[in-house]
């Protein structure tokens, strides 16, 4: 059985060893006040615990862990493998990555391994057992955090080694080379292959690459770099079964194929750094739902900044309120733990203008040290959220590898992004406060009323039997232009667009139409025109019924969306990207025929979402607006960060939260009433 979180985790990166020891009293002092109760330490400590291949050191972590220890802090202990020390770089040159123009990366700066180098494989397990049975029994081990943001830098090697590993990685894949040429399409410019051995890693090469070659090397990446995570975690559960085990993921981080990687995890956190020059940042709301996805459990925020970053062009500040606000935001869509990078800004480094929980001055008055000791002893009283559950009646597929599939050059349009795509759907919800879950291809629709699979251009058979069965039952469905196109191997549905979901959309795409880059047409709709851009198509209707037509060129009074029964279901299609105003018609619709509402009415630029447990709920109401905004409740809420009963109306200041509790019977009493 797995420990089991206790208390809502507050703190943060804590790199006590760039410091004089004299600092660490004011360190403990300090996180007193600010609330930390929970620190990831040792993410890069490898050169100093290993001053040679023969050689380890432990003292000063020695010293780190007694001293969270006697604080009462628990530790997120890193293992430390995410930046090899100069000497293995030095022994084993091999173990350093190669880029795709051949140049091998030095050592200098982090991340700098081959995910297949032997020499790496064999240290990095080394160090990982060496830590596992020396703080096993640790009052401060708490968690483990394996290495440190797999794939930020280095998601690619192409050297030599990598080369011979994906060979045999296909050949185990494929069995028959006659296999591997059917699935690349490999008669296509005589790329026909007669021995595993001929086979190259996607590098340069004169004109485009094989498309499915580059996807699976993107697959044989993703799984070289997982087996490294899983080798370390391995040898850690051998010493101590009980303690978590995790590595900190991205969110929307493409090499990185999250739901795989959940499975092998003990509980899923990730690193959030939105830009504080972007008023509402929906994309990393929108890897918040994406993180809680992966486990369908609560995560934790495990890195955010408490101000600036420093590695944008211009690096905002977070102004005030704005980094309470969207730490909220984190723990309204399922966020169990606020974390930071770091604790105290370097002196030294390439991350010295990083801003730090506690700044260069050491200024426990200044606004920001101010801000983040207020937020964590307000924390503490978020206790009781552990390990709620967020529900949502609305799933929107995400599936990595479609990303890698349909992000290939020679498509109709390098304008269609997957996020970008995803992103305008999912921001349309949340601005009418409907939560949606992401789901991979193999999940189970059943849970939801809504499922939406926007740029869904490779699809499996399976999820096409899935989603008409689902359809069929009363489910209601949407997709978007260039989806259901291609199969696994990256070969056309044949028959006609989009061939995986024709039959279920009553519609037959003739030819695609992409527009120009910043080319604005227009749809007619029954709420007006609304602006498209992208994307337009020659549809015609086989069953489907138009909801809106095109009003440009050629294409003038064809269908742009369409509206298909199917069994006791409905199947919606859009051709093209239209602006929000239209989408949120169209998906207020869909919404309102199948019963799906927001949890509360409130205005503009408010948010709200919902935890629950078996017996109460809580309603997060975050307004994400510079002006006060005044909306009615019923009387049944008590404040969770406050404790005060809730009256009729409610007032919430600029950037202000609320966690609103009820039990949930009187919820079900007030609504029968
Ligand atoms: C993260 C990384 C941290 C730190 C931070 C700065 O990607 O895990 O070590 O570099 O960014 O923003």
């Amino acid at each position: 059985m797995l420990s089991v979180q206790t208390a809502f985790y507050y703190g943060g990166d804590y790199n006590p060893e760039q410091w004089d020891e004299s600092v660490w009293a004011e360190d403990m002092r300090l996180m007193k006040k600010a609330g930390v109760n929970y620190v990831s330490v040792n993410i890069f400590s490898w050169a100093s615990l290993q001053p040679d291949e023969e050689t380890y050191d432990f003292g000063t972590l020695d010293k780190i862990m007694n001293m969270l220890a006697a604080n009462a802090i628990r530790a997120d202990l890193a293992t430390a493998t995410a930046a090899p020390p100069a000497w293995l770089a030095r022994k084993y040159p091999q173990s350093l990555p190669v880029s795709i123009d051949g140049t091998r990366l030095l050592p200098g700066s982090r991340q700098h391994y081959c995910p297949n180098s032997t020499d790496y494989q064999r240290l990095a397990a080394a160090l990982a057992e060496q830590l596992a049975f020396r703080y096993r029994n640790h009052p401060a081990l708490t968690m483990w955090h394996v290495n440190n943001e797999y794939g930020c830098h280095v998601s690619e090697c192409y050297c030599e080694t990598c080369k011979a590993k994906f060979q045999v990685w296909l050949k185990k894949k494929y069995g028959a080379i006659a296999k591997l040429n059917k699935s690349w399409s490999t008669d296509f410019w005589s790329q026909r292959y007669y021995a595993w051995e001929e086979i190259n890693l996607p590098g340069k090469m004169p004109a485009q690459h094989n498309p499915n070659q580059q996807v699976d090397y993107k697959r044989f990446m993703n799984d070289s770099i997982l087996d490294l995570f899983k080798m370390e975690r391995d040898i850690i559960k051998n010493y101590t079964p009980r303690i978590p085990v995790m590595t900190n993921l991205m969110g929307l981080h493409k090499p990185i194929n999250g739901f795989m990687w959940a499975k092998k995890m003990d509980l899923v956190t990730w690193d959030a750094y939105p830009d504080p020059f972007q008023h509402v940042p929906y994309e990393y709301f929108m890897a918040h739902d994406l993180t809680r996805s992966l486990k369908k459990q609560p995560f934790l925020l495990m890195e955010q900044a408490p101000g600036a970053v420093n590695w944008r062009e211009q690096n905002a500040v977070k102004t005030p309120g704005q980094m309470r606000l969207w730490s909220y935001e984190a723990v309204a869509h399922g966020a169990d733990g606020i974390m930071f990078f770091q604790w105290r800004a370097s002196q030294g480094g390439a991350e010295k203008f990083h801003s730090g929980m506690v700044p260069h001055s050491n200024d426990e008055d200044s606004r920001s040290f101010r801000e983040v000791a207020a937020l964590g002893q307000e924390l503490k009283k978020c206790r009781e959220l552990v390990g709620t559950t967020f529900k949502a009646e609305v799933a929107i597929v995400f599936d990595w590898e479609n990303w890698w599939a349909l992000e290939q050059s020679s498509k109709p349009s390098n304008l269609v992004r997957y996020a970008s795509e995803l992103g305008t759907y999912y921001r349309t919800l949340r601005e009418l406060n409907i939560s949606a879950d992401f789901v991979p291809f193999e999940e189970d629709l059943t849970p939801y009323r809504v499922v939406l699979a926007p740029a869904s251009y490779q699809v499996p058979q399976s999820f096409t039997e899935k989603v008409k069965a689902y359809v069929r039952h009363g489910g209601i469905f949407l997709t978007n232009f260039f989806s259901g196109i291609v199969d696994l191997s990256d070969r056309v549905y044949l028959g006609g667009y989009p061939g995986a979901y024709r039959e279920l959309l009553g519609i037959y795409v003739e030819e695609f139409a992409p527009m120009k880059k910043g080319q604005v047409h227009q749809i007619a709709t029954p709420w007006g025109d609304s602006s498209i851009r992208i994307w337009e198509e020659y549809i015609q209707l086989r069953g489907a019924g138009a909801l809106a037509t095109f009003k440009n060129g050629y294409l003038t009074g064809m269908p742009a969306v369409t509206s298909h029964a199917y069994g006791k279901g409905q199947a919606y299609y859009v051709g093209t990207h239209p602006d929000t105003v239209y989408l949120k018609h169209l998906l207020i619709g869909i919404m309102e025929r199948t019963q799906v509402f927001p949890p509360l009415s409130v205005p503009e630029d408010v948010e709200v979402t919902v935890r629950e447990s078996h017996n109460i709920k809580y309603y997060f109401i975050l307004n994400h607006s510079d002006t006060e905004k005044m909306f009615a409740i019923d009387p049944i809420f008590v404040d969770l960060l406050t404790g005060r009963e809730e009256s009729r109306l409610i007032k919430l200041a600029p950037r202000d939260v609320k966690i609103l509790r009820a039990e949930k019977e009187k919820i079900s009493y007030e609504k029968t009433d």
